[in-house]
């Protein structure tokens, strides 16, 4: 295959290791499988540190860790992109924190980085993953004029997270460079149209572009297509991946831990987008109507750890935690089992598929894997039920969940708890309807989507329309 695929976070294709966060875990399969190229940073210790860059074998494909220098690294993961474009797609530029040097070192990474692509200047297509990489696509072209290398080659860029409001963006530094920037895109592709109205809305006559279909048409007339490509996962493996994972030590002994009670579960990286706070709230005012209904599973891995914003959150989840099984709790009961550690994909599903009720409720998530995996890791036989945020992008798709407005906390418990009570009949129906989706609309279906996307336009281009 043709094509080389970039991104922030790369996997090394272990499904018995943790996964950090849904972009890795969902590129890792299609990209052993359809034989890409996977370009990366090396491994980031939580430090920030990098280990050596290196060339593996991933399927059929091939795993590509570029060498970053340190200096610039930890100012472009941890500074600019995760203090400050993070906030602004999530809808809190509150908490934006940047300095002049975090974007330097952002612009400098993303030169570095397409300066590594030019190895792979024989590919035709390119395509670039998430906010780490907004003026990647704008960088290649530079080096590819500069330099004189063939300047034929599509590059499209998908982003994982939400695009927010024209008026949300403007609370961003340097907005105007940035998505000025990003129109050196040729394909644009969004988790949801609403993001991509956004962004339409940003870039249009006030930006100095013009919109014809979708296309927006830059000053200089390049033209760039934005798309909406919902991404999904691999519902088969997961279903497959749940029936095994039964006998998996950890998941038989949570199982006869619950003595017949029943278990709701949340996965999340410990994030304040995810709604984390507002959770564990809900379960306080359900258990305090209702005792012991059920019990809370929640995976909460440690995330970003060494931005301030992510520490004080972890410090505050665990202390609400305490404090609610402090007050809820018995010696032979715990209402929320709380671990912060990762696991891998395969323990996970049968994790979802032991807990009756699913909890998604993120303040603002771009799509939200975990909705997904919870469905498709189900018993057929006996569904559990998805509590679902209506700002999570999966919320457009999976309309058989019961949707919750996230910060109103009382009306979450008490849908929490028409989760518990729901009729077996009403939970198959809800279930058949999300399954069938996730079955019509694979990970793989995504990918070949937004490649075939890409290579229609590359021929248009090769054509010379
Ligand atoms: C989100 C982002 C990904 C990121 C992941 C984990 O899903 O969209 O780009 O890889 O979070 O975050 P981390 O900072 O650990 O890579």
């Amino acid at each position: 295959m043709d094509l080389v695929v970039v991104s922030n976070r790369v996997s090394r294709g272990n499904p018995n290791e943790p996964m950090t966060g849904g972009l890795a875990a969902a590129l890792l399969p299609v990209v052993e499988q359809s034989g890409a190229i996977w370009v990366g940073s090396p491994d980031q210790a939580d430090s920030g540190g990098l280990k050596e860059s290196s060339v593996e074998k991933l399927g059929r494909g091939k795993l590509v860790t570029l060498d970053l220098p340190a200096e610039h690294f930890s100012r472009y993961y941890k500074g600019f992109a995760n203090s400050a474009l993070w906030p602004t797609l999530h809808s809190r530029p509150d908490l934006i924190d940047i300095s002049d040097l975090d974007y330097f070192s952002y612009r400098e990474i993303n030169a570095i980085v397409a300066d590594g692509l030019l190895q792979f200047r024989n590919h035709t297509t390119f395509w670039v993953h998430d906010y780490h990489f907004l003026p990647l696509g704008a960088e290649l072209r530079k080096l590819e004029i500069e330099r004189k290398v063939d300047i034929k080659k599509t590059v499209g860029f998908f982003l994982h997270t939400p695009w927010p409001k024209p008026a949300t963006i403007r609370c961003l530094p340097y907005h105007v460079e940035l998505i000025e920037a990003m129109l050196a895109y040729e394909l644009i592709g969004f988790q949801t149209d609403e993001y991509r109205q956004n962004f339409i809305d940003y870039v249009g006559p006030d930006f100095g572009s013009m919109i014809e279909n979708s296309v927006v048409i830059s000053r200089c007339g390049r033209r760039t297509r934005c798309g909406v490509f919902p991404i999904g996962v691999d519902a088969d493996k997961f279903a497959q991946y749940s029936e095994q994972a039964v006998s998996h030590p950890f998941v038989s002994s949570l199982r006869n831990s619950l003595n017949g009670g029943k278990l709701a579960i949340g996965v999340d990286r410990i994030d304040y987008s995810k709604g984390l706070d507002n959770r564990v709230k809900a379960f306080d005012h359900l258990w305090a109507e209702q005792p012991r209904s059920i019990s809370l599973l929640q995976i909460a891995t440690p995330s970003r750890s060494d931005i301030k914003a992510y520490r004080d959150l972890q410090s505050f989840v665990a202390d609400l935690v305490r404090d609610v099984n402090l007050r809820h709790g018995a010696k032979d009961w715990t209402p929320i089992r709380y671990h912060n550690e990762g696991f891998s994909q395969s323990v996970l599903a049968g994790l979802y598929r032991t807990a009756k009720v699913g909890v998604v409720t993120p303040l603002c998530d771009g799509m939200n894997l975990v909705a997904k995996e919870y469905v498709a890791a189900q018993d057929p036989n006996n569904p559990g039920v998805l509590v679902l945020s209506k700002f999570a992008g999966a919320a457009k798709e999976l309309d058989g969940a019961l949707l919750v407005d996230p910060y109103d906390i009382e009306e979450m418990s008490h849908v929490i708890s028409r989760a518990i009570s729901m009729s077996p009949y009403e939970r198959s129906s809800r279930w058949n309807r999300m399954i069938e989706r996730l079955r019509g609309y694979t990970i793989q279906q995504w990918f070949s989507d937004f490649v075939v996307e890409l290579e229609n336009i590359q021929a248009e281009k090769t054509a010379g329309k």
